[in-house]
């Protein structure tokens, strides 16, 4: 099918790679200039695991291409996907006004009959909005559809996510998109579940806010077990083998964040709270996710004492493993208390640095994660990046004043680690 996607964020350019890939003809759009002729020229604007060689490969196979012209790219598909940022303002409410942009420029841009899916995370009742607008700016007068097409892929594993969907959920106001929406999507071979436009909206606040809580309620969890000598990982894994709970997304640690989870869940109270519902089950979990990050701080300096003058190593500082995305960073934030407690800092990441430079002006990066323990009084984990389990920590511990870990990913084993003459703190256990 020939698709168009507006938007070469994340989800944008990882969809119209993985569409390409399985067949289908895509023009991707971008308004940042810069952006498309970096992506022209074979480069990619993110670090996402396997994503340049598929897009080198699909542009060199004829599949994909990329412009900054929307109307150019609307005359030559059958179905323009949004995927455009739908960013958080002060009061927590989205900012709405990239896709209200982006409708009129499509229907500006409509001389024959479009599909137009939001892919965005957009609050229930988006959709309606999209037809209207569209409706309004349509000079042309021709017939359209509206569909709601979430996205459920995390980034570190977009490929993998968008390749082998768990589900595709198909979001319509009337039957005639069905056949097209499954001709674009039946090559995954993933269940498709068609359903109204607003559930599929809320299909995608509820799964994000659902997996946050679950996040919160292992965090809360590992305090209990803190509080008893219980360990939450063996709690987790009890929890976790029943079916209906499920062991994933039971981790433990210094809390969520990143660009999603932290914005859709000030999003989903407040559309909560605009159709009359007070979501305090969802501000729990967000205060629990708060508490979990002042509780981890207070371990550091509970057991530094004066954290001034004191240099701390920090493993990692993208928002979670597999990413160079530095987006409301638990591990930033560690950083930028410990900094405001007076500590220097050396810092690593495998893919990180570069994002986090303009973030952390003043700290060390350090290329090698096994140089960054040097002439430290504690080392800190705050990324669940696998590389750092191979951490040379016989080289570690000797190169540091008093070797003090504190793990906020639980990445190592306790035992192991005391037996290393290790100090060795880590989150619910
Ligand atoms: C999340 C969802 O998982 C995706 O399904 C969704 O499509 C995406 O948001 C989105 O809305 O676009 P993502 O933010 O990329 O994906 O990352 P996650 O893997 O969900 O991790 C989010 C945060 O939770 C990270 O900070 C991670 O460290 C933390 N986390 C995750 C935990 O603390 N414990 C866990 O057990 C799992």
């Amino acid at each position: 099918m020939k698709l168009t996607i507006i938007g070469t964020g994340y989800v944008g350019l990882v969809t119209g790679t993985c569409f390409a890939e399985i067949g289908h003809e895509v023009i991707c759009v971008d308004n940042d200039a810069s952006k498309v002729k970096l992506l022209q020229s074979g480069g990619i604007p993110i670090y996402e695991p396997g994503l340049q060689e598929l897009v080198q490969k699909n542009v060199a196979a004829g599949r994909l291409s990329f412009t900054s012209s929307t109307s150019e790219a609307v005359e030559k598909s059958d179905v323009i996907f949004i995927a455009v940022p739908t960013p958080p303002q002060p009061d927590g409410s989205v900012d709405m006004s990239f896709i209200e942009r982006v409708a009129r420029d499509i229907a500006g841009a409509m001389t024959s009959y479009k599909i137009v899916v939001d892919k965005s995370t957009v609050p229930v009742k988006t959709g309606d909005k999209v037809a209207e607008t569209i409706k309004r700016y349509c000079k042309a007068k021709v017939e359209f559809d509206v569909v709601s097409n979430p996205e459920f892929l995390r980034e570190g594993f977009a490929v993998e996510d968008l390749m082998h969907p768990d589900r595709i959920v198909i979001g319509v106001r009337s039957p005639r998109p069905v056949s097209a929406m499954q001709a674009v999507y039946t090559p995954f071979n993933a269940p498709i579940i068609v359903t109204d436009i607003n559930s599929a909206e809320l299909i995608k606040h509820a799964a994000n806010s659902f997996l946050a809580l679950k996040i919160s309620y292992i965090n809360a969890i590992s305090v209990l077990c803190e509080a008893t000598g219980a360990n939450v990982q063996e709690v987790a894994a009890g929890m976790g083998m029943d079916e209906r709970i499920g062991r994933r997304f039971l981790n433990a640690g210094i809390g969520f964040g990143g660009s999603c989870f932290p914005k859709d869940l000030s999003a989903f109270i407040k559309i909560a709270q605009q159709i009359g519902y007070d979501f305090h089950l969802l501000k729990e979990v967000q205060r629990i996710n708060a508490d979990q990050m002042d509780r981890f701080t207070k371990k550091i300096t509970d057991t530094l004492w004066v954290l001034k003058d004191k240099k701390i190593g920090v493993l990692g500082l993208a928002f979670k493993q597999n990413t160079d995305d530095v987006r409301s960073s638990p591990a930033i934030e560690l950083c930028q208390r410990l900094l405001k407690e007076g500590a220097t800092l050396r810092v690593h990441d495998p893919k990180a640095m570069e994002k986090a430079k303009s973030l952390l002006p003043n700290v060390t990066f350090v290329e090698d994660m096994n140089d960054v323990a040097e002439d430290c009084d504690a080392l800190v984990v705050a990324t669940e990046w696998d590389d750092f389990r191979k951490l040379d920590l016989e080289k570690s511990r000797k190169a540091m004043t008093h070797p003090i870990m504190f793990d906020g990913r639980n990445l190592f084993d306790p035992a192991e680690m005391e037996r290393l003459g290790w100090m060795y703190k880590s989150v619910g256990r």
